[in-house]
């Protein structure tokens, strides 16, 4: 699969973010073939630098998927920073690990919450537990995911929803919806959600998969779906004083999700890392879709006004509350 991705000054770039030997995502590398790095590796020096963080002591910021890959490398930098750090993830151990990690670093505080994502009561007591546990919330960052191998089983959620479309954006859709009242009282806040560049548009007829399934189609059409939220929400979360930003952090970096597919790493994680950042400190206006550092035209879908009115219907729906 190949597709093309129209930037917003009218430069057509093509994303090859496909299969097999290619491959969607942009991921990869031969399974174990690297051990996942402790640390962030450097940005290659072509790779554009965000602007650095602002000093973020006394800021609140929450990663999902802070356990492992990109969000635990953005966890570190946001630490770094002087953030309060809250890190999400099922592994308890990488949880803990590396929250003892930020506190012996003396910069930054963490603090860990166990939650699978495939249970929307999980998501629930999660926001429940946040809200309880922090005073504001300036910084929201939806990044855990689940990657794609090719397979044509499907997987489900503990609701019974394809495993994607529940963990990589419905997850994320009601824990944006639940914190939004914490996150709007810490205006000017952020939310930040790490989409890629593998996008499908969604078949509104049978979004579950029900036929015809693949796991790369899955996958594609839960990263549009996270595009369509940012672009929907912006508008009303503007006036309330929130930002928010949707990005393809980087192409086949070397993570526990790329392990799973059989593609050679192109980029580092500390690539992928400045993407974040820069959705962190950009200008650009609200909803802006970003191909790593650069404002992007992301999949047409995402601009239909109509379809984004039916995902957020059907999401009403699926989660049972608005
Ligand atoms: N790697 C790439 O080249 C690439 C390219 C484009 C976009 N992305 C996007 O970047 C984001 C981070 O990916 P990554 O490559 O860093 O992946 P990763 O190394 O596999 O990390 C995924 C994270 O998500 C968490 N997670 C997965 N399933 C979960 C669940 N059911 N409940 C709670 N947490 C769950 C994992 O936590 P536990 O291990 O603790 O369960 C882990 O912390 C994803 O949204 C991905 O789609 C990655």
């Amino acid at each position: 699969m190949q597709f093309t991705l129209r930037s917003t000054h009218g430069l057509v770039r093509c994303f090859v973010l496909a299969r097999a030997a290619t491959l969607t995502l942009g991921l990869v590398l031969a399974a174990g073939s690297l051990p996942a790095p402790a640390v962030a590796q450097e940005p290659s020096t072509t790779f554009p630098k965000a602007p650095p963080l602002p000093d973020l002591t006394g800021k609140v910021a929450l990663v999902t998927g802070s356990t492992d890959g990109l969000g635990r490398d953005v966890a570190r930098r946001l630490a770094a920073a002087g953030a309060q750090v809250l890190v999400t993830g099922r592994s308890v151990e990488r949880g803990d690990s590396l929250v003892d990690e930020i506190t012996r670093s003396g910069k930054g505080s963490a603090r860990f919450y166990r939650a699978d994502l495939a249970s929307l009561d999980q998501v629930r007591r999660l926001a429940d537990a946040v809200i309880r546990d922090n005073k504001h919330l300036d910084i929201l960052i939806n990044n855990a995911g689940v990657g794609f191998v090719f397979d044509t089983t499907r997987k489900f959620s503990a609701e019974g929803y394809e495993m994607h479309f529940a963990v990589n954006y419905l997850a994320h859709y009601l824990l944006t919806k639940r914190l939004l009242p914490l996150i709007v009282a810490s205006a000017p806040s952020r939310i930040i959600n790490v989409s890629s560049g593998s996008q499908e548009p969604i078949d509104f007829d049978d979004v579950m998969m029900t036929k015809g399934f693949n796991g790369e189609r899955g996958y594609a059409q839960s990263k549009l779906a996270q595009v369509m939220m940012t672009i929907d929400m912006a508008p009303e979360l503007q006036k309330r004083g929130v930002l928010t930003y949707s990005l393809h952090p980087a192409s086949t970096m070397a993570t526990t999700m790329a392990r799973a597919l059989n593609v050679k790493p192109r980029s580092t994680i500390a690539e992928g890392v400045e993407s974040v950042v820069n959705a962190i400190t950009t200008t650009e206006p609200s909803g802006t879709f970003f191909n790593e550092l650069k404002p992007w035209k992301a999949q047409a879908q995402a601009y239909d006004a109509e379809a984004r009115a039916k995902l957020r219907v059907l999401s009403e729906r699926l989660v049972g509350e608005k």
